[in-house]
């Protein structure tokens, strides 16, 4: 497979876009005590401004390279893992995000299953993904597959179902462009 994001890590940041400084606190419930895990979390471009409203901030890719300029911002412990295998013990963060990664990462289930495991009891998951019922995203799915990157989009009500079906109270919110959040929360102990 192409390295794609090894590739872009040097300019990554230069084409997009920083986050809405309001939109992540208030989509985690911030400040929250305990750590925070950014899955896919690439440069830290979102995750780095949400290190003063939590006690430890973890961002875990497969692109060392990527990684590399998250560590330059320290704020972070980076960790090297394909989101699939994540390197740590069950219930380990009280807070676990994935933004514009999910479509990327090779098997979005296990991916899924893998984050609601590190998440504690009473912890919160946000994924961020591009709207597949906007027809734009649906043009990017189909770029990113002539670059031969291994993209698999999955409507936002697919994804919420699938946390659903792992025990998780979620919904869905929208920016009514080209965003969805999908909020979940483990409220069993
Ligand atoms: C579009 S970037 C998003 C980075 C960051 N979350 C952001 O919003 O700026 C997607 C990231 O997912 C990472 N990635 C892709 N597949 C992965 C996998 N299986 N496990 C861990 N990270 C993965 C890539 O290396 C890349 O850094």
């Amino acid at each position: 497979m192409l390295d794609h994001f090894g590739f872009l890590a040097p300019y990554y940041e230069r084409f997009i876009q920083p986050p809405d400084p309001e939109r992540w606190p208030a989509l985690l419930n911030l400040p929250a005590a305990g750590s925070l895990l950014d899955a896919g979390g690439g440069t830290g471009r979102v995750s780095a401004q949400l290190r003063p409203f939590v006690d430890r901030l973890v961002i875990s890719d497969e692109s060392a390279k990527m990684l590399a300029q998250a560590q330059a911002k320290n704020v972070c412990c980076p960790v090297v893992s394909a989101v699939e295998t994540l390197p740590f013990p069950d219930a380990s963060f009280d807070r676990v995000m994935v933004v514009d990664a999910l479509h990327h990462f090779a098997d979005q289930r296990e991916a899924l299953a893998d984050l609601v495991r590190v998440l504690k009891p009473g912890g919160r998951l946000v994924v961020e993904e591009p709207d597949l019922k906007r027809f734009q995203v649906k043009l990017i799915a189909v770029v990113e597959k002539v670059a031969l990157m291994r993209s698999h989009f999955y409507y936002p009500a697919q994804i919420e179902a699938m946390l659903k079906a792992m025990g998780l109270s979620t919904k869905v919110e929208g920016d009514g462009r080209f965003t969805a959040w999908v909020i979940a929360d483990k409220t069993y102990l």
